[in-house]
């Protein structure tokens, strides 16, 4: 057998193993969420309504549309969507998913003012900026039929849910302070281990037929250097709780700071607020934990970062 036939057919082989693997992840978080059902309400996270329970009318329908959107944001592309990723992509199980910054726990906590922006922002608003920024695009209208439908599908995830209140559950579980400063080498080394299977050796994903079943991690396709992701304390408390897929919790948390300095100390989309200048971006903008404008591997961060395709907008 030729080498690149071999080559393919492993790859098709892992592509398999790695789709049973989510198959089998989702399964579980489900019976995870079964079984968090029949414990007290006081320290268990919310439970969404069920798919089943959509009505079948014109309101429901908008859920679903939203719901639609959520899942397979991709089919904005060149649009609203400027990158390979889709909201679910960061927010598991269609945006279900407690700690995986779910939709029922965001909808009861907006308008919210955000320091990033430095004022209040409805859901819409606050939609617009994961346009801008994770899906490295251009936000759809305030008032157009894609944030509606996308508030539309949030309101009804949180049926019951008390506006307000702090909710169980929201956002991705703050890692405690890394013991170790986050590694690049030892960052490799994990994701050569637990990541690259399904991500690529090259962190760019993985495509079927044109589409990716694996998102990509960074370059082109990827979350760009504004987005929440970028950040290695964000992307640490995902990995943690979400990653590997099937497995969350599984790394120690040194693992996933390190993994997470790995991932973001690599090339993606630029900033959208950058005007020609990263170390001034980096000084206006940058004042967290991240690694755009250092010099890592020798290179300088955000000085080639890819265009956003949808910038004139
Ligand atoms: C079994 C396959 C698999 C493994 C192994 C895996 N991931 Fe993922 N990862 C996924 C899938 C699939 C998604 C998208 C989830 C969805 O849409 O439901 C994802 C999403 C992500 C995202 C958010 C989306 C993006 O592209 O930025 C990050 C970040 C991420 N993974 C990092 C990691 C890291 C780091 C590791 C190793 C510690 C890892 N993953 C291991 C399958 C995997
Ligand atoms: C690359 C990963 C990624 C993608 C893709 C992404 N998000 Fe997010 N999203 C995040 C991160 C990170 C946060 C901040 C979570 C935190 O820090 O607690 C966030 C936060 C949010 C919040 C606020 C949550 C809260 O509790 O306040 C909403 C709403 C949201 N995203 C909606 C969306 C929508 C809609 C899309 C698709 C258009 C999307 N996101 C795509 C990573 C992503």
């Amino acid at each position: 057998m030729s080498d690149s036939r071999h080559a393919r057919i492993t790859n098709a082989a892992t592509i398999l193993a790695a789709l049973v693997l989510i198959s089998t992840s989702v399964n579980a978080a489900e019976h995870a969420a079964t079984q968090a059902s029949t414990t007290p309400a006081s320290n268990s996270a919310f439970h969404p309504p069920s798919e089943q329970e959509i009505p079948n009318n014109a309101f429901g329908k908008m859920v679903k549309r939203g719901e639609d959107l959520f899942v397979n944001t991709q089919q904005l592309r060149g649009k609203y969507v400027g990158n390979g990723l889709n909201c679910a992509n960061c927010h598991i199980d269609r945006g279900r998913l407690a700690n995986s910054a779910p939709m029922w726990a965001a909808w009861v906590h907006y308008p919210a003012y955000r320091g990033k922006n430095h004022m209040v922002n409805t859901m819409a608003e606050r939609i617009q900026g994961c346009f801008r920024y994770s899906e490295n695009g251009a936000p759809p209208p305030a008032n157009g039929d894609v944030i509606k439908a996308l508030e539309t599908y949030f309101y009804w995830l949180a049926k019951g849910a008390p506006v307000g209140a702090k909710m169980k559950g929201r956002g991705y579980p703050k890692l405690s302070k890394a013991a170790e400063k986050p590694d690049f080498a030892r960052g490799k080394q994990v994701f050569k281990a637990h990541c690259a299977i399904c991500h690529g050796d090259n962190g760019h994903g993985t495509k079927q037929h044109g589409k990716y079943v694996f998102p990509p991690l960074w370059g082109k396709d990827s979350y760009n250097w504004g987005a929440g992701m970028h950040r290695v304390n964000t992307a640490a408390a995902f990995i943690h709780a979400n990653m590997p897929l099937g497995k969350p919790n599984s790394l120690s948390e040194q693992q996933a700071w390190d993994v997470a300095a790995y991932v973001n100390s690599h090339e993606r989309p630029q900033d959208p607020r950058f005007k020609g200048n990263v170390a001034q971006t980096k000084a206006k903008y940058h004042k967290h934990d991240c690694r755009y404008g250092n010099r890592v591997d020798g290179v300088t961060l955000g000085r080639k970062s890819y265009p956003n395709p949808l910038a004139h907008r």
